[in-house]
């Protein structure tokens, strides 16, 4: 007897790994018929990443903070390095910045709120009422005293009410959330605006983080956008990494002005300091948006921004021209259209939020897949009339 399996032994019938070949076919066949009506989420579609595929046979662990490498060999600090840098520039990070990269903009949300809790530790936090749903949940996390700010109707942040409810709490220091493209309109704060705001509420201990989890990057490609990254005021800024730039894993990035000196505590048996939220972390995410970014550079993304505005615009007027109501903030992806036809609903998944529902017209959304949806509306109403 042995008590190892010989090489190529096979744990599973012929019968069952059969099977199992038939159902990661169904779910593949499943998935990618779904693509002909999924344009109510922000995932590009666009960027191939198949040529990372010989990296699928290795553990890709970016363990612990991205400046060190680690004791562990199977790291792609390298490339994760590149990756900041390149953000960096975009959101026009000062000498001395840092950032890693994290699971999603959840983790960046509550890691620039965490920074922000360490430097002012009795502050009350302020967000939207169109704010993510990661940021109340992050003020719990970290015990934060929350406070929500109204809107106006374009989902952006009501700065008088900002000033008004953040004046009841003038001793105390501010951590504010700027949304930088709300989940369901776009809208976008403007940093330079919750600098007034706090300036006119008497506070001048604050924390601001950018949660740009989805307009970010295609914003920073752009000339004329409101203010919202490092140089405008924001002292960290996260974002997601599957929405614009589509990597098929999710992942995130976070960047902060500053050392965070206070969260970095060494770790001996790794060769590291411990300055991020998780420990091991997903370098297969690093190497997809290494591609991502050298495979395009900032001309190529900036270019795929351009076209999606393009696509964006080309909808609300395919829209209005049949008589559907739609809307979308400057610069967006995002069109907000009136309600679907219960019956279209269930074939065309879009996120509805009262009377409206949206499309995001993210890179890889072609205007075909629009003509389709507002073609269906037109048969749906004139069978309906
Ligand atoms: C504005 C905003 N912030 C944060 C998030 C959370 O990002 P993730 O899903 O990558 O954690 C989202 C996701 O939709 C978002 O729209």
């Amino acid at each position: 007897m042995t008590d190892t399996l010989p090489a190529g032994s096979v744990l599973r019938s012929p019968g069952a790994i059969q099977a199992m070949g038939a159902r990661l076919h169904a779910v593949e066949a499943r998935l990618t018929a779904a693509t002909a009506t999924n344009i109510g989420f922000p995932a590009a579609r666009d960027i191939d990443y198949r040529p990372l595929a010989p990296l699928l046979g290795h553990l890709l662990n970016n363990l612990g903070d991205p400046r060190i490498d680690p004791l562990y060999p199977g790291h792609v600090h390298d490339l994760e390095r590149e990756v900041l840098d390149f953000t960096a520039e975009l959101f026009r990070a000062p000498p001395g910045w840092s950032g890693y990269l994290t699971s999603g903009g959840t983790e960046g949300n509550l890691y620039g709120m965490w920074l922000g809790r360490t430097k002012l530790p009795n502050a009350v936090a302020y967000y939207s009422s169109a704010a993510h749903y990661s940021v109340p949940k992050a003020c719990h996390l970290l015990g934060l005293a929350a406070v929500e700010v109204t809107t106006t109707v374009s989902g952006q942040m009501d700065y008088t009410d900002l000033t008004r409810k953040a004046a009841r709490h003038r001793s105390r220091p501010a951590i504010v959330v700027a949304t930088i493209g709300t989940t369901m309109t776009e809208a976008v704060d403007d940093v330079t605006d919750v600098h007034n705001a706090l300036d006119a509420a008497g506070i001048r201990h604050r924390y601001v983080h950018s949660d740009a989890a989805l307009a970010g990057v295609p914003l920073a490609t752009t000339a004329n956008r409101p203010a919202f990254d490092l140089a405008d005021g924001a002292v960290s800024i996260s974002v997601s990494g599957h929405k614009f730039f589509g990597t098929p894993v999710v992942c995130g990035i976070v960047l902060t002005r500053r050392k965070p000196e206070e969260l970095t505590p060494n770790v001996p048996y790794l060769n590291t300091h411990d300055t991020t939220i998780s420990g091991s972390r997903n370098g297969l995410a690093a190497a997809m948006l290494w591609h991502a970014m050298t495979s395009l550079g900032p001309t190529g993304h900036a270019d795929r921004a351009e076209r999606a505005r393009e696509v964006a615009a080309y909808t609300i007027q395919r829209l209005r021209h049949i008589g559907w109501p739609a809307w979308r903030n400057p610069l967006s992806f995002t069109v907000l259209l009136r309600r679907l036809p219960v019956g279209m609903a269930t074939v065309w998944p879009l996120p509805s939020e009262g009377d409206w529902s949206h499309i995001i017209c993210m890179p890889g959304v072609e205007t075909a897949r629009i003509d389709s949806l507002v073609n269906t509306l037109v048969t749906y109403g004139s069978n309906r009339g």
